[in-house]
This record gives structure tokens, sequence and C-alpha cells, in this order.
């Protein structure tokens, strides 16, 4: 590890690599931690890069702690240029089904009520405590909006990825003129493929 050092970390472990993020876990004063690091991309330019590796790592932590006022998210210990330390979430993902699909419009709804665009809210980005509270995970593409159509293209991404059960997401939403809206992008999105 460089760039950003440990902050006092230990016992660190990677357990997730994504395309912009690298995910471990930790110890810090006792605790359980996750250190999310946005990792340099090489290709480009390192002051643009750095640059824009900031920007994001600023971002997600906003979006996160704005989240929090209406979801359950991990909450933030410390954020450093490129690195986000929080709280550790014992959890697991959910299954796909009826119950998790409403499940995902309720939390989005209650996402976007936080002025939070989330822009990648999947079954993959929500974890489950053992005493069945659901946490919101994973705000590294997430902006700061209220545009109706911003929500309505993030319920789009969100129908999408439950597959047969995206009407269950909608309805799990519960809002007439996002749905509207929603419904409008899928036509639009329905040209665009043919
Ligand atoms: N706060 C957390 N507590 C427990 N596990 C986490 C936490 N944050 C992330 N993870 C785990 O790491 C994985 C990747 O983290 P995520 O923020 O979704 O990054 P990516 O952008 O790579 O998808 C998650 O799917 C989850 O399994
Ligand atoms: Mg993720």
């Amino acid at each position: 590890m460089d760039d950003d050092g440990n902050h006092g970390i230990h016992s660190l472990h990677l357990i997730a690599r994504g395309a912009e993020a690298s995910v471990y876990v930790g110890i810090l004063e006792g605790k359980k931690v996750v250190l999310k690091r946005r990792e340099r991309k090489r290709y480009r330019e390192r002051s643009f890069d750095d640059y824009i590796r900031k920007r994001r790592t600023r971002q997600e932590t906003r979006a996160m702690e704005k989240a929090a006022s209406y979801v359950n998210t991990p909450k933030v210990v410390a954020s450093h240029t490129y690195d986000i330390v929080m709280e550790y979430i014992d959890g697991e993902r959910p299954n796909k089904s009826e119950e998790t699909a409403m499940l995902i419009g309720k939390l989005l709804k209650k996402i976007h009520k936080s002025g939070v665009i989330h822009n990648d809210f999947t079954l993959a980005n929500v974890l489950i405590k053992r005493d069945g509270a659901p946490y919101v995970i994973d705000f590294g593409l997430a902006f700061q909006s209220t545009r109706l159509e911003d929500r309505a293209s993030d319920l789009y991404t969100s129908a999408a990825s439950m597959g047969e059960l995206a009407n269950v997401v909608v309805k799990g939403y519960s809002d007439k003129e996002v749905e509207e809206r929603y419904n409008n992008i899928r036509q639009r999105m329905r040209y665009v493929k043919e």
C-alpha cells in the first residue's frame, strides 16, 4: 500500500477489487473497519488522475453521509484523499426474490428523498445484518440531484438489474411521477435497442 498510507489500520486484507477501487478489511482501535481505496489509473495522466480520484472520493463520502439520514449506510470513520475508512457491516447480500425487489424499490426512494442518486443500486450493493436491518453500500458512482430524469433513470438501472422482477422494484418505489418518467425511459431504451 502506498499513496495514502494505512491510517493506523492493522491486519489489513483485501476483500474485493473493482474497476475503480480496492476494498480492504482491517482493525482500527479495536474495531473492524473497511478501507475503500480508489486506485490509480495508469492510462490517465498523473495529475488528472489524482484530481479525478480525489473528487470521486469526496463525492462518495458526501453521498454516503447525506443518504444516511434516510437509509442505513456504513458510518464514515475517516475520509482521506483517495481513501474512505468506514464501519464494517457484518451482513449478507440478499437473494433475488419478490421481497428483495420490493426492498430495492423502497430503499431507492429513500435514497432519492435525501437528494442522492445512487447510480448503481443493485442487490450487490445491499447488505442485510443478522437482525434484518438493510444497509446501502457503494456510493462510488453516486451524485447529488433531485431531478425527475435522474431519479427515473436510477430507478431504471435498479429495476433492470432485477430482470423479470423489474416491475416489483417499481411497485416498491411507489411514486406516480417517477414511474411515468421511468416508463418513458423504457420506451426510449427500446427504441435504441431496435
Ligand atoms: N462497509 C462495508 N462492510 C462490509 N462489507 C463491505 C463494506 N463496503 C464494501 N463491502 C464489501 O466489499 C464489496 C465491494 O465494495 P463496493 O463499495 O461495492 O465497491 P465496488 O465499487 O468495487 O463495487 C461489497 O460488495 C461488499 O461485499
Ligand atoms: Mg459494489
